[in-house]
């Protein structure tokens, strides 16, 4: 049901927030300043998502869950409790992006053949964002040729 998938969206968009705004306060390395502001950045972009999806639960009729017990058993998200290295930051945070794309594309579908345009819109914004932030990350990843 697209509801219930919104709101796995939103529990996973909450739980990948709080991993980038981890990952951005405690990554370290020689380029910190550049994984530092990376990390700001997928944090206020991807947090910036989380209210229009849970007004379009409302909009759908049904209530928007609110709680980090709720947000726990509907994400997607794996819950990052150490402080990874910076490679293995950047590999789980595109891992990441790549379940959240995977997860619109398949609400794009779901909401188009339920004549809720405005929903398959937003998904396809969405996958636009975590495909894009995935690119980045892919690009940081890449060792430099000699
Ligand atoms: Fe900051």
């Amino acid at each position: 049901m697209l509801s219930d998938n919104l709101k796995i969206l939103l529990a996973s968009t909450q739980a990948f927030a709080i991993k980038s705004q981890n990952f951005h306060w405690n990554v370290e390395g020689s380029d910190f300043p550049q994984y530092h502001e990376f990390f700001d950045t997928l944090y206020g972009d991807v947090s910036g998502t989380i209210d229009r999806i849970a007004e379009y639960i409302r909009i759908l009729g049904h209530y928007t869950p609110g709680s980090l017990s709720r947000y726990a058993e509907l994400s997607i998200i794996q819950d990052q409790t150490k402080i990874p290295r910076a490679e293995l930051m950047f590999a789980e945070a595109l891992h990441d992006c790549e379940e959240l794309s995977q997860l619109v594309v398949t609400m794009f579908h779901e909401a188009a053949n339920e004549n809720q345009q405005g929903i398959s819109n937003f998904m396809a914004e969405l996958q636009d964002l975590y495909g894009k932030k995935a690119w980045f990350i892919r690009s940081i990843l890449k060792k430099e040729r000699e």
